[in-house]
């Protein structure tokens, strides 16, 4: 693969989401070949080497299949996830992109809370993101136009950062106990 793809959008859709829709540092890959993406693929499990992308782009559908919610639409427009599976899918999702995304490269994720809360979500992924933005906050009106929930779309933005070992790993624990005896 030529180096300048640094970028993989790995839920590329329609590609809504990009001001340039043939960048020509990005990998487009979705399941559905009727979005014609640069890979039919499934981010749970990716044909790349290790470490291969700077920046990687996750979209995934919120929608469950089955859920009574979520129109015909919607599931058309950004596909859907399955009842059985979907926690399994997302995690394996996550540690596959984490696998191939670059030490020091970000992974930006998009969530919307219509049907499963992100806290949820973040539970299943074993990274903590570095920080989050609520990018939009639509109120759900109900049949008499009260607000019955706030819909709210969040990006979160992971960086694989190198996990610091303790210098001197000796040093540490007696560290601790000094500590403790000097609290005491
Ligand atoms: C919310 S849409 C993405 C919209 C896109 N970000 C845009 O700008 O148009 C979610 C996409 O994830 C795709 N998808 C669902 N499961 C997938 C999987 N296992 N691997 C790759 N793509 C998947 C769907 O086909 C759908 O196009």
């Amino acid at each position: 693969m030529a180096d300048k793809k640094l970028i993989l959008d790995a839920t590329a859709g329609y590609r809504m989401m990009w001001f340039n829709k043939h960048h020509p540092n990005a990998i487009y890959l979705d399941a559905r070949p009727e979005c014609e993406p640069d890979i039919v693929g499934d981010f749970r499990k990716l044909n790349f080497p290790d470490e291969t992308f700077k920046l990687i782009i996750w979209d995934p559908p919120h929608i469950i299949e089955n859920a009574q919610l979520g129109n015909s639409n919607m599931k058309r427009d950004y596909g859907f996830l399955r009842p059985e599976t979907w926690q399994r899918d997302l995690k394996r999702g996550f540690e596959e992109l984490w696998r191939v995304l670059k030490v020091e490269g970000v992974l930006l994720f998009k969530w919307s809370n219509q049907y499963v809360s992100a806290d949820r979500i973040l539970k299943l992924f074993p990274e903590k993101p570095l920080i989050y933005q609520i990018s939009a906050n639509n109120p759900k009106r109900g049949k008499t136009g009260g607000v019955i929930k706030h819909v709210q779309t969040l990006w979160f933005c992971f960086m694989k950062l190198k996990k610091e070992k303790p210098k001197n790993p000796q040093v540490q624990p007696q560290l601790s106990i000094f500590l403790q005896e000097a609290s005491t």
